[in-house]
């Protein structure tokens, strides 16, 4: 069976990732190479695993997760359905089964905000890992412009986990944020992609807290009544 070691030494696929990152790159993107699709695939993996999904399940993450991007080595447009057609032939080429095919390909072609919609446990997982992708170490190097909103955004989180606990439901995404950018601007940019990552709690039966500097910024009213909190009428 096909393994994430197998994939990711696989020279054809390292280079679209390569080839995904440069064009990114030039059009004034983040980070998208293998320090995102590495963690992407790690946190996909890790998700599954502490829901507890089976290993292969898991494995299927990890690997959906390590090739989500390559769809940007043709054109960022509409990434996410050109790289699961790319994926496709990529993992039928070399033996996987194509039921397992269609179940990375689905996740991958389903993980753009705007496009995309939850459809199944590796899509959720999937979209709960590169959404929370928020990072200073996603600026690249040298390369820091303060005028770029996704810079200044990124440059200000020094901190970031998503962290899952299945025994309550809930899954949390923490930031700390420092002081080259505020709350406001990022939701301005992951507001979509939050609302998101509550959709692929919720069908992994969670609920998904943001909390940044401590703060939970997306409470809902049945949340916290679940929880006990009382609300002022
Ligand atoms: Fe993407
Ligand atoms: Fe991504």
């Amino acid at each position: 069976m096909l393994s994430l070691t197998d994939i990711r030494n696989d020279a054809e696929i390292t280079q679209l990732i390569g080839s995904a990152n440069h064009v990114l790159k030039e059009i004034g993107y983040t980070d998208h190479g293998p320090r995102h699709t590495g963690y992407v695939s790690r946190v996909t993996a890790d998700i599954l695993k502490a829901l507890g999904y089976d290993e292969r399940t898991v494995e299927l993450g990890a690997i959906a997760g390590w090739m989500h991007d390559v769809g940007n080595a043709i054109n960022r447009l509409n990434h996410g359905i050109t790289g699961a057609q790319m994926v496709y032939f990529l993992l039928t080429a070399r033996g996987m089964a194509y039921e397992e095919v269609c179940k990375i390909v689905s996740a991958i072609g389903n993980h753009e905000e705007g496009t995309g919609r939850v459809v199944s446990e590796i899509s959720a997982a999937l979209i709960l890992a590169d959404k929370s992708d928020a990072h200073r170490t996603r600026v690249r190097r040298n390369q820091y412009n303060e005028n770029d909103i996704h810079d200044r955004v990124n440059y200000a989180i020094s901190h970031s986990f998503l962290a899952v606990d299945k025994e309550e439901g809930v899954i949390t995404f923490e930031l700390e944020m420092g002081e080259t950018s505020s709350i406001i601007e990022f939701l301005q940019i992951y507001l979509s992609r939050m609302r998101m990552c509550e959709e692929a709690a919720a069908y992994l039966n969670c609920v998904f807290r943001l909390v940044i500097n401590g703060m939970t910024v997306n409470q809902t009213r049945e949340f916290a009544q679940n929880k006990g909190v009382v609300i002022d009428e």
